[in-house]
C-alpha cells in the first residue's frame, strides 16, 4: 500500500497540516506543556491554553523562534505525535514542506531533518519555498505570471517575497511577528501602568483593536499583575496605548515592503505595481492592516478568506498538480538541491 502524502507549513505559532489520504487540512498550535520540566504534559492547542493559566510547574514550550526551529528534538516530538493522532501507522509517507527562504542552509536542512532523519522513516521529503507555495495557495497562476509580491505576516515573522514565472526573485524574512507586536503591547503597559499582562492577554487586546481606523476612546479590561501591589488584579488598556505599541514593529514591515519593492527589477516590478501585494499569514486578519498598507505604499492590497492557510493550502494544490510538483518542490538530498531556484 503507498505510504500517504502531507503538506506541512510549521509556523512559530500554529502547524498546519495537508493529509492528501483524507483530503483535509488541520491545523495545531506550535507549543508543548511540560510538567516539572520533565514531563510532556499536554501538546499544541490543549498546551497553548496553558500558557499564563497553568500552576507553575508547568511550563509551556515553543519549538520554534521566528520562523526557524530552536528546539529540534521537541518539534520531532511534538509533530510526531500530532500526525499518530491523526492516523496511525504514518509510515514510509512522503512530506512536502514549505520552509522560508532567507535562512541558513543549516536552519533550512533542519526542517528536512525532521521527517528525513526520524523514526517514521519518510519515503521521501520534499521541500517548497513558502513565497511560493503561499502564491498558489492564494489562487495565483504562479508558473506563469511576471510579477508577484506576497507579504506573509505570520505569528514569529513577515517573509516578503517577489515572484516570477515560477521562481524567487527576491526574498526577505523580517523576526517581527505577531508575537513581537503583543511584547511590545504587554512592554508598555508594564511600563507606562506598572501592570504586567501576558502574551495571550496582549494577543486579545492586538486582535481587538486592530491597527488602523478613526476609532479612540474604547478601552479594554484585563486581567494580570500590579506591579505595585505585587497582587493580581485588573486594569483598563486605552486603544491609543495599544496602537502606539504597535507603531514601530508595523512601519518596520512596511519600509521593508516598500524598500523591496524599489530593488525590485522594473520590467517585474511594472507588473507588480499593477497587480499589488497579496497579504497571507494570521497577522493577514488583523482589523486595518490591509488599509494601513494600502494608505503607505498606495498598492492595491489582497486578502483572502484564512490567510493564514495560504502556504498548506498551496501545498495542498502542488501535492496534487504534477506540473506544480515538478516545477516547485526539490529535494535537500545530492545533487537535487540547489539553493535559490
Ligand atoms: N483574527 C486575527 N486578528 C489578528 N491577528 C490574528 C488573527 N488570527 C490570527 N492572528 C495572529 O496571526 C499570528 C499567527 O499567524 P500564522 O499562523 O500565519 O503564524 P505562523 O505561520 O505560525 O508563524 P510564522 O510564519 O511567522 O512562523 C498570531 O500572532 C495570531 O495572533
Ligand atoms: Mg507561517
Amino acid at each position: 500500500m503507498m505510504g500517504n502524502v502531507y503538506g506541512l507549513d510549521l509556523g512559530t505559532y500554529e502547524i498546519k497540516v495537508y493529509d492528501k489520504k483524507k483530503d483535509k487540512l488541520w491545523q495545531e498550535k506550535n507549543a508543548i506543556a511540560m510538567k516539572n520540566k520533565r514531563y510532556i504534559f499536554a501538546l499544541g492547542d490543549e498546551a497553548y491554553r496553558m500558557n499564563e493559566k497553568a500552576p507553575e510547574d508547568i511550563e509551556v514550550i515553543f519549538p520554534m523562534k521566528n520562523g526557524v526551529i530552536a528546539h529540534f528534538d521537541d518539534m520531532q516530538y511534538l509533530l510526531g505525535s500530532l500526525l499518530d493522532r491523526e492516523r496511525r501507522f504514518s509510515w514510509g509517507a512522503e512530506y512536502v514542506i514549505a520552509v522560508p527562504t532567507d535562512v541558513t542552509e543549516v536552519e533550512k536542512k533542519a526542517f528536512f531533518d525532521l521527517f528525513f532523519h526520524s523514526e517514521a522513516k519518510a519515503r521521501s521529503v520534499r521541500i517548497v519555498e513558502r513565497g511560493l507555495a503561499d502564491a498558489v495557495g492564494s489562487g495565483i497562476d504562479v508558473l506563469g505570471e511576471k510579477g508577484i509580491f506576497v507579504a506573509n505576516f505570520g505569528g514569529g515573522t513577515t517573509e516578503l517575497s517577489v515572484l516570477s514565472s515560477g521562481g524567487m526573485v527576491l526574498n526577505r524574512l523580517l523576526k517581527t511577528g505577531g508575537e513581537d507586536f503583543d511584547n511590545a503591547i504587554a512592554g508598555l503597559v508594564r511600563h507606562n501602568q506598572d501592570f504586567l499582562i501576558g502574551r495571550t492577554t496582549a494577543e486579545r487586546l492586538r486582535k481587538e483593536f486592530g491597527v488602523f481606523d478613526e476609532s479612540t476612546g474604547s478601552a479594554i479590561t484585563v486581567y494580570g499583575r500590579d506591579l505595585v501591589t505585587g497582587v493580581p488584579s485588573q486594569t483598563e488598556v486605552s486603544i491609543s496605548l495599544v496602537r502606539a505599541a504597535m507603531k514601530d514593529p508595523l512601519e518596520e514591515c512596511v519600509h521593508a515592503i516598500q524598500s523591496m519593492i524599489d530593488r525590485t527589477p522594473p520590467d517585474v516590478r511594472r507588473v507588480i505595481l499593477k497587480r499589488g501585494i497579496c497579504l497571507t499569514g494570521g497577522m493577514a486578519n488583523l482589523k486595518g492592516l490591509s488599509t494601513y498598507i494600502r494608505e503607505i505604499t498606495g498598492l492595491p492590497v489582497r486578502t483572502l478568506e484564512h490567510p493564514e492557510l495560504s502556504a498548506v493550502r498551496g501545498l495542498r494544490r502542488i501535492i496534487s498538480d504534477k506540473s506544480y510538483y515538478k516545477r516547485l518542490t526539490y529535494s535537500m538530498l545530492g545533487e537535487d538541491y540547489r539553493w535559490l531556484r
